[in-house]
């Protein structure tokens, strides 16, 4: 359960808190002054901190400024009237995760309490290798005894220890984000911020301005300065998720800042110095960004000082087993019992392509576990494509077959329906072109784009990063595919 500290002198305040947080996975603490606040940090150690700035005794400021030095990793999230903005930007600079205006609006106070509380997450849950698999509660961990993985825990090691760019690059769901934090927690620097950026989440044009901060009036909608995650960042680790994402201009500021440290708030011509440890990861290939020019080569070098490349899954089928067991594990919780694997479906497991790696894996495993009727997991708890290799289009997932039931001493290995579609990639678009002219009224490219749309967002629960990744497009074409089709979205999208 996340604790959650409230700083604030004003009853009515602690009182929506308390309305607001009555939540069985959040315990609320209030302090009615700063001083009374750093005291209690020490004791309840907190996962998170909201502070009023105007208070009596020591302000907000200050008692950020104590909690700082007591923990820099504890995220303080700032509250302060319309007016005081310039108190909140010092705050930013002071290392705040960010800052809120009152009267608060709900939804955006739940929101960035949800944001901070996955950063506080991410900076305390030790990512550890090859975690104890007896292990009660479970730490995070790399998993993988093959020799390409044995080649990567060693180089986490020996740039751990460095404060050199690294590049983690490799198929989706190969654990590159997990490697990153695991740099992290491996550094000089796990005492320090970790911030991690989804490069390709954040709308172009908002990208750099969230990355470096703005100068008020910088651009429509720059009311006020804004100071970046480079800024608040200082000294710590930063994390630029799906780098081969970001659009030329930020790219061209990214590489100054790797440098030099330097860069200037969009708007503004007064340079800022950093010292922020940059990870990067991406699953584009870069180096065909780069020959596409769709990536500076200059900025390739730089991120490419040492690089990670993620093995596939399917090249260490030995590291399987392992994962298995491990999520098994992990899915029945601590003090549960495990599910085991039936006759037969290990083999399955161990000779599918994985096309969604270690990710895949899980979610299949997450799903086996519940359609599972005993306590074995049989080939007919795992969607066709495992038992019958893919069926669709190279790429995409098959729709999981959770309509179909299964007994455990019949397993449908051999009853499953097999698509009739073709397989191969022209033969399918032949057979939609004539489909097309058969129709004159039928415009199949937008019929066809539609389906594929709308397929993507299911498989993917709304996330439009995932989706538009599935098809192959960015995440601002999906939007507007999503726009011209009126694609209504019914599933939370992230
Ligand atoms: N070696 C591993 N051991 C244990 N779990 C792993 C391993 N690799 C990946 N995972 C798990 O698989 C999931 C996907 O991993 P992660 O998010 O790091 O992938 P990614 O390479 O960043 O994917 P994407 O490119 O789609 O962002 C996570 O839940 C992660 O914990
Ligand atoms: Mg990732």
């Amino acid at each position: 359960m996340d604790k959650l500290l409230l700083i604030d002198d004003e009853a009515d305040v602690q009182y929506s808190f308390r309305r607001i947080f009555d939540s069985p996975d959040l315990q609320l603490f209030t302090a009615s002054s700063g001083e009374e606040g750093v005291q209690l940090i020490q004791r309840l150690k907190p996962d998170l901190v909201i502070s009023d700035i105007r208070m009596a005794g020591i302000n907000g400021l200050e008692t950020l400024r104590r909690i700082r030095a007591l923990d820099p990793r504890l995220p303080v999230i700032l509250m302060t009237a319309y007016g005081t903005t310039q108190t909140a930007i010092e705050a930013m600079k002071l290392g705040a995760y960010d800052y809120l205006l009152k009267p608060f609006d709900v939804p955006r106070l739940k929101e960035l309490v949800a944001q901070a509380l996955r950063a506080a997450r991410e900076m305390r849950q030790a990512v550890t290798l090859q975690p104890m698999l007896e292990a009660e509660d479970y730490e995070v961990g790399v998993i993988g005894r093959s020799e390409a993985m044995q080649a990567i825990f060693k180089l986490i090691g020996q740039v751990a220890a460095t404060d050199a760019t690294v590049l983690i690059t490799g198929e989706s769901g190969t654990g590159k984000e997990l490697v990153a934090r695991a740099i992290y927690h491996y550094s000089r620097r796990n005492e320090r911020a970790f911030l991690a950026i989804n490069c390709a989440a954040i709308a172009e044009n908002l990208l750099e301005s969230e990355l470096f901060g703005h100068e008020k009036g910088a651009f429509t909608g720059a009311a006020a300065q804004r100071i970046g995650k480079f800024e608040q960042c200082d000294g710590g680790t930063i994390f630029l998720d799906e780098i081969g994402d970001m659009s030329p201009a930020t790219q061209t500021k990214i590489l100054r800042v790797l440098q030099n440290g330097t860069f200037e708030r969009v708007g503004g011509n007064q340079t800022v110095k950093v010292d922020v440890r940059v990870i990067a990861a991406t699953n584009k290939v870069l180096e065909e960004a780069v020959a596409n020019r769709q990536f500076r080569e200059d900025l390739f070098y730089r991120l490419n000082v040492v690089r990670i490349q993620m093995p596939p899954l399917r090249e260490r089928r030995a590291d399987i087993r392992l994962l298995v067991d491990f999520f098994l594990r992990k899915l029945a919780g601590p003090g549960g019992k495990p599910k085991s694997i039936g006759p037969g479906t290990m083999a399955l497991l161990e000779s599918y392509s994985w096309p969604g790696n270690v990710r895949e894996l899980e979610n299949i495993l997450r799903r086996a576990t519940v359609v599972a009727k005993g306590q074995a997991i049989l080939p007919a708890d795992l969607p066709a494509e495992v038992v019958h290799g893919p069926t669709s289009v190279p790429g995409t997932a098959a729709p999981p077959t959770t309509s179909t039931p299964s007994s455990p001493t019949s397993p449908t290995l051999n009853t499953s329906p097999t698509a009739a579609a073709p397989t191969d990639l022209a033969g399918l678009a032949q057979a939609l072109f004539r489909l097309g002219r058969a129709d004159p009224k039928l415009k199949v490219l937008p019929a066809v784009e539609r389906v594929l749309v709308i397929e993507a967002l299911k498989e993917t629960r709304g996330n439009q990063v995932q989706a538009a990744r599935l098809l192959g497009i960015t995440r601002a074409t999906l939007r507007k595919r999503i726009e011209k089709f009126g694609i209504r979205q019914e599933v939370s999208v992230n």
